[in-house]
């Protein structure tokens, strides 16, 4: 608003015309990114008795969520989603990425069917493959293709400047990542890494990450405080000779680090340089409020880190540290996803995995969050 401040000061006296073009190109700027710090949430739908579609939706307009990861193009949720005021961000599940990879023309099939199909709703980005591990997958080697072939079927439908075309990855793809600014892919995931990089950064388009300080925590208690991890204020520490407020940021600049490496080598020894590299969209994050956390008999106390006071405090924190960049990439608001909407009672694995939700499938909140 300072910018535009003085912009207004600096032009008052001169020709209106050129003044009003300028604030017709600010405000077109302004619209294209004005979603960018605004907070999304995840719809997984991996729940019994969880609300049907519409009103999920209405839910999220209800509560002013104005972005929604979707896991698969399913098709009652974007029949809901039409004319909405909510970006998608949509799936392509693991199992169709070979079928994708193998034909330019299915590609094209699947863009028609999923996303052409659906002219009113609001698609912002195509996750091509969630979490897949580039070393032990068999649908690995489908990704990059897949996404060539997609990104190719995108601007042929006349959208490669709306929608962008990418993958989320899990951070144990990173090596080393503390501190920050030693961050590195493990060295059998840089042959993965590195086209899929290259590709993001020349089509424009963010590589999706999935953050969570949570698991971080539960894994190195002894070294990371409760309090960092939930984000709060005045939680600092200095890593690698730089300040960081939380643990968030702490992962966005080891991958951020790890991309400047994977782009030039060279930028290794010079910590100080910055490459440029794809932004980091932030594709889930969020907290167990149940079933998690080390035993107390590892001696450290901590006990169970899992509770809905926790969720609450962590999602909060969230909202408000978005609004700005990390230390690495001071100016860029982060684009950001909670996971997720509801808990899911289905989903397979440890119990925290099922109690991620901020709402209850009556439409509560689980705990005190405002978005705005
Ligand atoms: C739409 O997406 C689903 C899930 O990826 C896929 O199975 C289906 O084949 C797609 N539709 C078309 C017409 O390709
Ligand atoms: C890659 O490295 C990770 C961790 O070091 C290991 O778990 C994984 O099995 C390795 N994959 C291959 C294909 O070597
Ligand atoms: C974690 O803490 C232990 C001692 O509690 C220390 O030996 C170890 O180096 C630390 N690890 C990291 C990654 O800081």
């Amino acid at each position: 608003m300072a910018n535009l401040f003085l912009l207004s000061m600096a032009t008052s006296q001169k020709n209106l015309n050129v003044y009003t073009i300028l604030m017709l190109g600010l405000l077109m700027i302004m619209s294209l990114h004005s979603t960018v710090g605004e907070v999304g949430v995840c719809y997984g739908r991996l729940g019994k008795k969880l609300p049907c579609p519409k009103k999920v939706v209405s839910l999220y307009k209800k509560n002013n969520i104005k972005k929604m990861r979707l896991y698969d193009p399913h098709q009652p949720t974007l029949r809901a989603l039409g004319g909405a005021d909510i970006e998608l961000m949509v799936g392509i599940p693991e199992t169709d990425l070979q079928h994708l990879a193998q034909c330019q023309c299915h590609a094209n099939a699947w863009v028609a069917g999923n996303i052409s199909a659906y002219p009113d709703v609001k698609f912002r980005c195509i996750a091509v493959g969630n979490e897949i591990n580039p070393s032990s997958s068999p649908y690995s080697s489908f990704v990059f293709p897949a996404m060539q072939n997609i990104y190719r079927a995108i601007c042929n439908a006349g959208l490669g400047n709306q929608i962008t075309v990418s993958t989320s990855i899990k951070t144990d793809v990173l090596e080393k990542s503390s501190p920050p600014k030693d961050g590195e892919f493990r060295s059998n995931v840089t042959g993965y890494m590195k086209p899929i990089v290259e590709f993001l950064r020349d089509t424009n388009a963010p590589l999706l990450v999935n953050v969570y300080p949570y698991f971080a925590y539960m894994n190195d208690m002894k070294n990371i405080s409760l309090s960092f991890a939930l984000l709060q204020r005045n939680s600092g520490v200095v890593l690698g000779g730089v300040y960081y407020d939380n643990l968030f940021y702490a992962i966005l600049d080891a991958v951020y680090a790890a991309m400047e490496r994977i782009l030039d080598p060279s930028s290794l020894s010079v910590s100080q340089v910055s490459v440029p590299t794809p932004s980091v969209t932030v594709s889930e994050t969020g907290h167990s409020s149940r079933g998690g956390g080390k035993p107390e008999s590892d001696g450290e106390g901590d006990g169970d880190a899992s509770t809905v006071e926790n969720a609450r405090i962590y999602n909060n924190n969230l909202m408000r540290i978005v609004k700005k960049g990390t230390p690495k990439r001071p100016d860029s608001l982060i684009e950001t996803y909670i996971f997720a909407m509801f808990d899911e009672n289905e989903k397979p694995g440890p119990e925290y995995e099922k109690h991620f939700g901020i709402f209850l499938p009556n439409g509560k909140r689980k705990y005190r969050l405002r978005f705005y």
